[in-house]
């Protein structure tokens, strides 16, 4: 079980929004043209749960979000699909168009996708029927009801079976499959209607050492067409797939780089000072 660190603030911030501090690192903001937040504040009842956040991530990148238990990780993935409204700030996907602005199924169909930790599939269908669901669930009245599969869909369902190293077990059901496999046929459920960026929040929480190594191996690839934003407090398994991390502490970014940057940084060890699972 995941050694969790207890950093909830108890004292609600009134209603003037600290700004990050002075060391806050500035991303490369200026040239994204792909996923630019900027000064991004969520309060919840006068708590500051984003503060004045600003966060960038590139069109093919994989990133990782750390950060300890209450940074905001959620949050901001929240606002990004839709489900939380910011109180202050912006977030632009593809140069114009303001993702709060916008509900929750038409973020998705912008090509957004989210992971939640737990996952959802539907156990007592059969993988190769969940990979069905994913794909007719993005299609309109007409072909959801239509009850052949074009060929087309059918080779894709093959095909991405392989991708998330499922191909002999698709006529399994879902509630068969371990912690692990439950993860990745669920990606591949977000993964079939080729997102632009995928959000996983903890995908590896739960997994055996062999999963989460595969899990690794298949981001990786999978990012070669894609932004992929991973938050995770496992990191043996950052340290193997993040080319950039980005880390936050009470709703801002407080710092950003590669893994030997991060370890170096005196306030991201300050900020994980006794918590063994983060102690690089
Ligand atoms: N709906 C809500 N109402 C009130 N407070 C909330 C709500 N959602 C989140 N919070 C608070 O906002 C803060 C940030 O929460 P968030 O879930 O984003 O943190 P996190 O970085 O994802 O933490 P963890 O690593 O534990 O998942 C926490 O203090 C949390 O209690
Ligand atoms: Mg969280």
């Amino acid at each position: 079980m995941k050694q969790r660190k207890n950093t909830f603030r108890q004292t609600p911030v009134d209603d003037t929004l600290n700004g990050p501090s002075e060391r806050t690192p500035k991303p490369n903001l200026e040239t994204n043209q792909f996923l630019l937040v900027r000064n991004l504040s969520v309060l919840f009842n006068g708590f500051v749960a984003l503060n004045q956040l600003d966060f960038a991530i590139n069109s093919c990148e994989l990133r990782c979000l750390i950060g300890p238990n209450g940074a905001g990780k959620t949050t901001l993935l929240d606002v990004l699909t839709g489900r939380v409204k910011p109180n202050q700030g912006s977030a632009m996907f593809l140069r114009h168009t303001s993702l709060p602005d916008k509900s929750e199924s038409e973020i998705s169909q912008l090509g957004i996708g989210r992971k939640f930790q737990k996952p959802s599939v539907f156990e007592a269908q059969s993988v190769f029927s969940n990979l069905e669901l994913a794909i007719r669930s993005k299609r309109n009245i007409f072909s959801r009801i239509f009850k052949k599969l074009p060929s087309t869909d059918y080779d894709k369902i093959l095909a991405m079976s392989e991708t998330i190293r499922l191909s002999s077990k698709l006529a399994k059901e879902a509630g068969t499959l371990s912690h692990g496999e439950k993860q990745w046929l669920e990606i591949g459920m977000l993964l079939i209607s080729d997102p632009k960026l995928m959000l996983l929040d903890e995908p590896v929480a739960g997994m055996t050492s062999s999963e989460i190594d595969r899990t690794a191996e298949m981001l990786r690839s999978l990012s070669v067409n894609r932004a992929i934003l991973v938050v995770e407090h496992d990191m043996e398994f950052v340290r193997k797939i993040a080319d950039q991390i980005t880390v936050m502490d009470q709703g801002s970014v407080i710092a950003e780089g590669d893994m030997d940057q991060i370890q170096s940084d005196s306030r991201v060890r300050e900020v994980y000072l006794g918590d063994e699972k983060l102690s690089f």
